[in-house]
């Protein structure tokens, strides 16, 4: 059992406080993902549960355990940091074993825990170099061999792939995940990129001003919100957002500032009168056969695989993301409609959903 329970934990550093009471319940194997702006408090998170920071008031339990006053040695965690500083002067395989080294643990054990984290990794024929001689990614699995030979009951990372090119992050990132699959080991993994997020987390707990806001799967948390602020920080391109008023009592619409009104779903009819922030994803616009919402086209940027096209409507920026291709351009004026079942209600005012 090494599930993982915090709760209600709170940091301050003097007056400040930077973490207000978070509790998240992590199962035993769970990849989880804690993910959130610069400044939100994730490394601090993480950094408790590893034991490299006090915690202020409330609990963490590793594995049913009260860790709370425990040394990091102690608690039985691997930690991987974004700036793995590997030690120059040892070879690949030393620089795996040297914990265990440091341990006590008898040169043949070290041997073969070394060897088993080379063949995880695919490092053994690389075990002999040192650091510099080593590409940024194979640096970074040296870094997760060192956290692999230790055993350890929960791995923590924070941000390892912030350091790679865009091209090496995308292969890490299956890697990682595959090695979780593989391990079946409890993962804590701090990003503050929605999109690593979104593809390698069982879990994620979306953190902003050191406060969750919402914890869910991949997929509940883009298909449903449950405030505007994870609306608009999952998701890439982000979602858009319209501001209007509900009107029309059964068959809701939303009445813009201008007068235009758009069709909504059912299913927010006790919301009649109020001021709401309706979101859209850049992939659910469409062109309207009939009426619709008149845009202007401003940027056209074809990706190759889909047309990611800028819109002025009624002078707010949207973003319509189009998997078709089409012929549009800047300057262009359009009729555009929404899928209007994939359209997601806010309460202007407390900022949460209301629909759905
Ligand atoms: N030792 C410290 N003393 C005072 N404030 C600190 C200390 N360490 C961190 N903070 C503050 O705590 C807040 C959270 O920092 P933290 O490093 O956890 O953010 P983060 O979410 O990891 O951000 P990033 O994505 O930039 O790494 C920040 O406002 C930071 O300035
Ligand atoms: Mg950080």
């Amino acid at each position: 059992m090494s599930g993982l329970a915090i709760r209600n934990v709170k940091k301050s550093y003097g007056a400040v406080n930077i973490i207000h009471g978070v509790d998240v319940d992590i199962a035993d194997g769970e990849f989880v993902i804690l993910v959130g702006p610069s400044g939100c408090g994730k490394s601090t998170l993480l950094r408790m549960i590893a034991g490299l920071e006090e915690i202020t008031g409330g609990e963490i339990s590793i594995g049913g355990r009260v860790v709370n006053n425990l040394q990091p040695k102690d608690r039985d965690i691997a930690m991987v940091f974004q700036n793995y500083a590997l030690y120059p002067q040892m070879t690949v395989a030393q620089n795996m074993g040297f914990a265990l080294e440091l341990a006590g643990v008898k040169r043949p054990e070290i041997d073969r825990k070394v060897a088993e984290a080379a063949e995880i990794l695919s490092l053994q024929p690389l075990l002999s170099r040192k650091p510099a001689q080593l590409s940024g990614g194979q640096r970074q699995r040296v870094a997760m061999g060192r956290a692999i030979v230790r055993d350890p009951k929960v791995f923590l990372f924070d941000e390892p792939l912030s350091n790679l090119d865009a091209k090496l992050r995308v292969k890490m990132r299956a890697e990682i995940k595959a090695l979780h699959q593989r391990l079946k080991t409890t993962i804590v993994y701090v990003t503050h990129d929605q999109i690593e997020a979104m593809t390698m987390a069982d879990k994620i707990v979306v953190l902003q001003g050191g406060k969750v806001e919402q914890i869910g799967t991949p997929l509940e948390l883009y298909d449903r919100p449950q405030n505007v602020f994870v609306a608009g920080f999952m998701g890439s391109p982000a979602m858009n957002f319209l501001e209007g008023r509900l009107t029309g009592g059964s068959q809701p619409r939303l009445t813009l500032a201008s007068g235009t009104s758009i069709e909504l779903l059912a299913g927010v009819v006790d919301a009649e009168g109020k001021d709401v922030i309706v979101g859209i994803r850049p992939e659910d616009i469409a062109f309207a056969t009939e009426g619709g919402l008149s845009a202007t086209v401003s940027v056209v940027e074809p990706t190759g695989s889909e047309t990611h096209v800028a819109l002025e409507v009624e002078g707010k920026e949207l973003t319509w993301v189009m998997r078709e291709r089409a012929s549009l351009t800047p300057g262009q004026k359009v009729q555009l409609s929404l899928k209007t079942k994939n359209i997601h209600v806010f309460d202007k005012a407390t900022q949460q959903r209301i629909t759905a």
